[in-house]
């Protein structure tokens, strides 16, 4: 029977107390109740159990379909029974991602999606059924229960104790189910959740399965609703005027009179502004909103360098008891989109330098710890990215909670461009749930939709932003369109996004609609392979050097961003794409089973040309100089020597021989042609005449050792946190090398499991879910997990002909924890 272990709440108000200056350290937060509060949010993330299901044979699929699951509620299905014996299915834990441990099919069908076997080619491996059994007391009778997704990809269908209780489409939209009525208090419950993945929502590898959290909340009757808590914020001088809209949900007979009373508090846990409680009724099963001001003396805004975080209390209370009790964090900033002059966050302009990303990462697949959300996050804050896309759907509420705790700007997009009732329904769900996150700056309402240049478009479009405006008046809408710019939907939204400066003529755009801001919603679309310096399509890998594109559409990085900072009336833009993602491979198919235009590989290793964008987006001194120098065997042939960097100017010697010193053009890059001799190839940069940092290739020997390198060596002892190790192979220097492929074995003793392995390589078939994987040029990555058992994890590499090495990652119980709420 699986105890449903309680969010680690306390502790992450502790925690966030803390972001504010943490950086990259800031821990993930979850649940965010109070423990005084009659509010309870337990995580349901561990103990459940797995089969693959069937979509062609209902004698694989648990006898489903074969009698009518509909005659009579209660007997839905098999595995919803109470004595089905799941024995035989796979233990696991959320999240969950079924599809990214199946091997890969050289498939036609399967090339955007990753050559994952999954589709309506390949039944046996596209549905997954997932069973919990799990307590309710009998003390919960009376209160209200609800079982909430924080996202499964795709065609979810839900079945408690036997009852159906809904099918949710959307792979990506959040939704949630009541279950008060079918709850077995006092007893075991089932929860079965049968997953269809058939069917792709996208064109690009999107997982399958319970690949979010999964909550279950228990409230009194009388509480406030399920994304009913919406905080808006005005800047006036120093202070902030607070406004908090609170729906309170009644779900018993009989009006309730009650007292809503609101409580912000600053990230430190001290109390800030008050607001007098305000009284009103709630009819019986019915439902009042309830809008109260507060004031905030001395607001400290949210910006990308502090990005501070208060939090306000909402406290119900009904017949001299507390009735609900919840937190809600926001943060107090000004922004503006001007027409003329781009974007503007608390009065300064700030340009948008943005990355799309989609959400799978090397090892997991789509199915992320929270963790990993936080350390993607850092790396594309480390490069100096300031914005992020959710492109091309609503992201993981961790994702915002990175954003929100680190600093970075998002555009938060809808999956379905459609004012149909899914389509509606997907958006509501979207922004209700993501309009208190003082990071979402845009409400985009899809991407290069076919018909958005259209009548009917524009249509869908204006549906979409009405919704938008009465769930959030605050925000503009906008919408990713690759053409017809100043027709169908460009005239609905408030921000003109554009998709690919290539694609149309901006300044025309600009000259016909002068009042209508715009952003560069996507560009680039810059192909590279880490570590990888001439194109080989028997390999599938492309040169790193900022060359290569797919198509017209498309830019190189620094073609891409010269063009949007000589366009200042645009806000900025994003680049396709940060990290690489399966799926999707360009311009070669099969071997590639993961897309090339990440600024970093999927396990985030940076490319060459992440330095490019460091050099001119995050104000570091910057200097890198590439390729590596290992070129044995093409003695006296010449190499391109290239540098990314924001030195004035750059000098650069082989083995001590100058070949010159050359003035760095601004948003460009140098280069030279030098003879290959193996030795030390060195650039030495200058600012203001003065040398301000060197970065030097060495011809290194052959591999001699490995060498771990955990993110953070102490980690929680919670089953879900993690370290991201990298394995790099060294030569007796202790030099990277690297052109090195060694593969390793890894082992694991300890609390802690090996939940995924990566390398970055586009077109490496070796398995995610393995202790096994070659370094690529030179570099791997291992993801290690806690268990919920503290003690020391021991993680070792070891690989033929190499010295191994071995690490010691500390798991300690997660910290006490602290409530702030007296
Ligand atoms: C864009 C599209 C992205 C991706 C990219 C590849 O047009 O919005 O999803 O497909 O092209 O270059």
């Amino acid at each position: 029977m699986g105890a449903i272990a309680p969010a680690t709440v306390g502790m992450l108000e502790a925690e966030r107390g803390q972001s504010a200056s943490a950086g990259s350290t800031v821990q993930p937060s979850t649940g965010g109740e109070e423990s005084s509060s009659p509010r309870e949010r337990l995580l349901m993330d561990f103990g459940w159990r797995f089969h693959f299901g069937n979509a062609a044979d209902p004698a694989k699929d648990f006898g489903f379909g074969i009698h009518s699951a509909f005659a009579k509620t209660g007997e839905f299905c098999r595995p919803a029974r109470q004595d089905f014996d799941d024995s035989g299915w796979e233990a696991i834990d959320l999240p969950h991602d079924f599809a990214v441990g199946l091997p890969f099919v050289d498939a036609p069908e399967l090339v955007d999606f990753g050559f994952k076997p999954v589709g309506r080619n390949f039944p046996e491996t596209s549905i997954g059924w997932y069973r919990r059994t799990f307590e309710i007391p009998q003390s919960d009778s009376g209160r209200r229960l609800a079982i909430e997704f924080d996202g499964v990809f795709r065609d979810a269908m839900v079945v408690l104790n036997g009852i159906y209780l809904g099918r949710n489409l959307s792979g990506y939209a959040p939704f949630r189910f009541d279950i008060t009525d079918f709850a077995n208090y006092g007893g075991k419950n089932v929860l079965v959740v049968r997953v269809d993945a058939t069917e792709h929502e996208g064109w690009f590898y999107e997982g399958a399965g319970i690949y979010r959290h999964v909550w279950l909340t228990k409230t009194d009757a009388l509480h406030a609703a399920h994304g009913g808590v919406f905080v808006k914020s005005e800047t006036q001088g120093t202070a902030a005027s607070v406004s908090v809209e609170t729906e309170i949900q009644n779900d018993q007979d009989g009006q309730k009179s009650f007292r809503v009373r609101q409580t912000i508090f600053d990230a430190g846990g001290k109390r800030r502004a008050e607001a007098a409680p305000a009284r009103a009724l709630v009819r019986g099963w019915g439902r009042k909103k309830v809008v109260q001001k507060l004031r905030l003396e001395n607001a400290r805004r949210w910006s990308l360098e502090d990005p501070h975080l208060y939090s306000v209390v909402t406290q119900i209370e009904s017949g001299g008891q507390i009735t609900d009790q919840c937190r809600t964090s926001f943060g107090v900033r000004e922004m503006r989109f001007d027409p003329s002059d781009g974007f503007f966050l608390n009065g300064r302009r700030v340009e948008i330098k943005g990355t799309c990303n989609h959400q799978d990462h090397a090892g997991v697949g789509s199915a992320l710890p929270d963790r990993l959300q936080y350390f993607r996050i850092a790396k594309l804050k480390e490069m100096g990215a300031n914005a992020y896309r959710t492109s091309h759907n609503p992201p993981t509420p961790e994702l915002l909670d990175a954003c929100d705790r680190l600093g970075l700007l998002v555009m938060d997009e809808t999956r379905m461009f459609s004012s149909s009732r899914e389509g509606l329904s997907q958006l509501e769900r979207m922004v209700r749930r993501d309009r208190n996150h003082p990071c979402v700056f845009l409400w985009s309402m899809g991407n290069e939709e076919p018909l958005q240049g259209t009548p009917s478009g524009a249509r869908m479009c204006a549906a979409m932003k009405r919704l938008v405006r009465r769930l959030d008046p605050t925000r503009p809408v906008t919408l990713a369109m690759n053409n017809h710019w100043g027709q169908g939907a460009s005239a609905v939204v408030d921000v003109q996004g554009c998709n690919y400066f290539h694609n149309g003529d901006m300044d025309k755009f600009h000259a016909d609609f002068p009042e209508k801001p715009i952003i560069g919603s996507e560009d680039a679309s810059a192909l590279s392979t880490r570590g990888i310096y001439a194109n080989d399509a028997a390999r599938g890998f492309m040169s790193a050097y900022d060359v290569n594109t797919p198509g017209h559409y498309a830019a190189t990085a620094e073609e891409w961003w010269n063009f949007y900072s000589a366009h200042r009336f645009a806000a900025g833009a994003f680049a396709w794409t940060g990290f690489d993602y399966r799926g999707e491979p360009s311009p070669y198919k099969w071997p590639c089973i993961s897309s090339q235009f990440g600024i970093m590989d999927t396990c985030g290793f940076p490319k060459d040309t992440y330095f490019y964008y460091q050099a001119w987006w995050s104000g570091k001194t910057v200097l890198h100089l590439f390729p590596h120098w290992n070129w044995q065997g093409r003695e006296g042939r010449p190499i391109q020597v290239w540098v990314h960097g924001n030195c004035d100017e750059v000098e650069l010697f082989l083995n001590g021989r100058s070949f010159g010193r050359k003035e760095m053009p601004r948003r460009g890059h140098l280069q030279w042609e030098v003879e290959y001799a193996p030795g030390i190839l060195l650039a030495r940069g200058y600012k203001d005449g003065r040398a301000c940092a060197t970065s030097r290739r060495e011809t290194t020997g052959a591999a001699a050792a490995i060498k771990l390198t955990p993110d953070r060596a102490a980690i929680a002892a919670d089953g879900r946190d993690v370290s991201v190790v990298c394995v790099a192979v060294l030569d007796i220097q202790k030099r990277l090398v690297p052109t090195a492929e060694n593969e390793m074995a890894f082992e694991i003793s300890g609390p802690g499991k090996i939940i995924g392995v990566g390398n970055g390589n586009p077109a490496s078939h070796e398995p995610d879910k393995a202790s096994r994987r070659k370094v690529f040029n030179g570099l791997a990555q291992v993801i290690v997990q806690s268990e919920r058992q503290a003690g020391a994890i021991r993680l070792t590499a070891r690989s033929t002909g190499l010295a191994s090495a071995a690490i010691t990652l500390h798991s300690a119980p997660p910290e006490k924890s602290v409530v702030l709420i007296p």
